[in-house]
Parts: structure tokens; C-alpha cells; sequence
């Protein structure tokens, strides 16, 4: 199976995204911390190669916290600023602020040398669709902020946002890129729901997943499912059966099994499950 998913909308979103980067001194990218390193446009790099960068690992809830700790640490030595957060939770938002007056300290304190008060810092939200991007930002505005455009995650264009006298934050659409060269890659980020369903063969990706967590998360899967031995198929048809997925002649419902195993996943009630390992990308 070949994913490749890069709706029109896009195309204008980046350009839009090439024109304002101008506009602001830091990117905020949030990504998913079940894959850190997929979820991770890598377009941005060159667009925002002279901006400070801070990333927010979202879904920290969801993800395994000794890997998290992990690809932190790898980002870390990147000179990437890293939170971890889960942004249904508005207390976990807060520590952005922090953030962005950190990796500004230098460009606050040469305003503040020229005499210029209470300019903001400009910081770009970006992430690719589905990484909670509008969750976070409606938590971290909050009721008392004041919105100088739309409601955030409405409408679609760019849209500033106030946050408090010394932080504007950039509101952008979600953005993949226009060629996945590695499908590991692109199953990730079908696995965690930021590609359509539709264009996927779920039952093939369910495969893979059923692969990755026979390797990684044996015990997660057997106290789920129970059944772990056998091949790839052989578990997906041991949660149809676990699950009464059958069809009408009796055979095993592969599609409703795996649609099944994939909600079980993306809502973790599979458990804590990360699916890369910054060990992996160094080798
Ligand atoms: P987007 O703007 O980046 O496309 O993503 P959005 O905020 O719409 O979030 C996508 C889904 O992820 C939503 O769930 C949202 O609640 C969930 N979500 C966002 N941040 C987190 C997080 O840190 N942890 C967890 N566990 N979930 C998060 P949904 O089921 O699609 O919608 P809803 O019914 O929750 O509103």
C-alpha cells in the first residue's frame, strides 16, 4: 500500500504559511507524542530555520512517558525548546508562556534596551491536522483573552490571536506535505487519524499496527484481546472473533475488527503506546 494524502487546500495553506512566517519571531509546532518524529513537518525546518522553536508534544496522555522522555531529550539537543502536554487541560497550556518568553529572552531584552515597551512576541501555531492544534489553542486563550479575529479553529485562514499584552500567537490550518518519501512515515500518521479514513485500506495499517505492538506493547495487546501468537492476520482475526466481528457466512469481519482495533488505539484504551523510537531514526 502506497499513502499518499495532500488535499488542495494545502497548497494555498503552506503559501499563506511562506508569507506570514515573516511576520513573527517564534514556531510553536505541536505534534503528536505518540510520534514525534513523523508528526513533524519537515518543510518547516527551512521555513523557520532563523526562528526560535519551541515544540509541544501533545497527547502526552496518550503516549508511552518513558519514550516521551526520550525523543524530549533528542529534540532538547536540537535546540528545540519541548512541552509536553495533554490540551484538553488548560493548566498543562499555560507553560507555553514560559516558553515563548524564553526562547525571545534576547530580542525582549533589545526591545527593552531601545526603550520599546509592550511589544508582543509573535509566535506561528502549526501542526498537522488532527494533532489537537485547535484544542490547544482554545485552552490556552481561555474565556478572558480577547480574539482579534474569528473564533479560533473556525474558520480556516491565518488569524491572530491575543493572548495578553505580551503574546500574539499565529493561528495557521493543518498542513501535511505534498510527497510522503518514507511510508513508515506515512503509516504513522494514518495510524494516529490525521489521514482520512477513507483513502486508507484500514486493514492493512491495522496489520502493521498489530506487527508494532507484537514488538513493542505485547502485553497491552493481550490484555485487550487476549490473543497475541500467530501472525499479523491471525491476531486481527482473533479480535474478530474476541469481539464477535463476524460476518454473515461466518467468517471473521477483518474491516469492523480493524476499524475496531484502531479506535482501541487512537483513544487509549490500548493503553500508553508510542510509535517510534528516537533510537530508531539515529541508526
Ligand atoms: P486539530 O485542530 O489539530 O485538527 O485537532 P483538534 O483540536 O480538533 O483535536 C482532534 C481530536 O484530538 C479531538 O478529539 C480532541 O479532543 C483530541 N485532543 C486534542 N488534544 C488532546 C490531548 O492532548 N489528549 C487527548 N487524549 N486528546 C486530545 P475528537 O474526538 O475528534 O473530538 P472531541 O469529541 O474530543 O471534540
Amino acid at each position: 500500500m502506497d499513502i499518499h494524502w495532500y488535499p488542495g487546500h494545502m497548497t494555498g495553506a503552506m503559501r499563506k504559511m511562506q508569507e506570514d512566517i515573516k511576520l513573527v519571531d517564534s514556531v510553536i509546532e505541536l505534534v503528536d507524542a505518540r510520534i514525534p518524529f513523523s508528526s513533524k513537518n519537515p518543510d518547516l525546518d527551512k521555513l523557520a530555520a532563523n526562528k526560535k522553536r519551541i515544540i509541544i508534544f501533545n497527547k502526552a496522555d496518550l503516549a508511552d512517558a518513558s519514550v516521551t522522555e526520550q525523543w524530549k531529550k533528542y529534540y532538547e539537543e536540537r535546540e528545540f525548546y519541548v512541552l509536553t502536554m495533554d490540551a484538553r487541560n488548560r493548566k498543562s497550556t499555560q507553560a507555553v508562556t514560559k516558553a515563548v518568553q524564553t526562547v525571545c529572552a534576547e530580542k525582549i531584552e533589545r526591545d527593552k534596551r531601545r526603550g520599546i515597551a509592550n511589544r508582543p512576541i509573535k509566535a506561528m501555531v502549526v501542526g498537522i491536522p488532527n494533532v489537537g492544534k485547535s484544542t490547544f489553542i482554545n485552552s490556552y486563550v481561555g474565556k478572558a483573552s480577547a480574539k482579534t479575529g474569528n473564533k479560533p479553529g473556525v474558520t480556516k485562514g491565518n488569524q491572530w490571536i491575543r493572548i495578553s499584552k505580551n503574546i500574539n500567537l499565529l493561528d495557521t490550518p493543518g498542513v501535511l506535505w505534498p510527497k510522503f518519501e518514507n511510508q513508515t512515515i506515512a503509516l504513522n500518521i494514518a495510524l494516529i487519524g490525521s489521514i482520512n479514513d477513507n483513502i486508507l485500506e484500514i486493514s492493512e495499517i491495522s496489520l502493521k499496527l498489530i506487527e508494532y505492538l507484537q514488538n513493542y506493547y505485547c502485553k497491552e495487546l493481550s490484555d485487550r484481546y487476549k490473543l497475541v501468537d500467530g501472525d499479523a492476520y491471525q491476531v486481527l482475526c482473533g479480535i474478530a472473533d474476541e469481539k464477535k466481528c463476524v460476518l454473515k457466512g461466518g467468517e471473521p469481519d477483518i474491516e469492523k475488527a480493524s476499524k475496531l482495533l484502531l479506535d482501541d488505539f487512537r483513544s487509549g484504551r490500548l493503553g500508553r503506546i508510542t510509535l517510534e523510537r528516537s533510537d530508531d531514526i539515529n541508526s
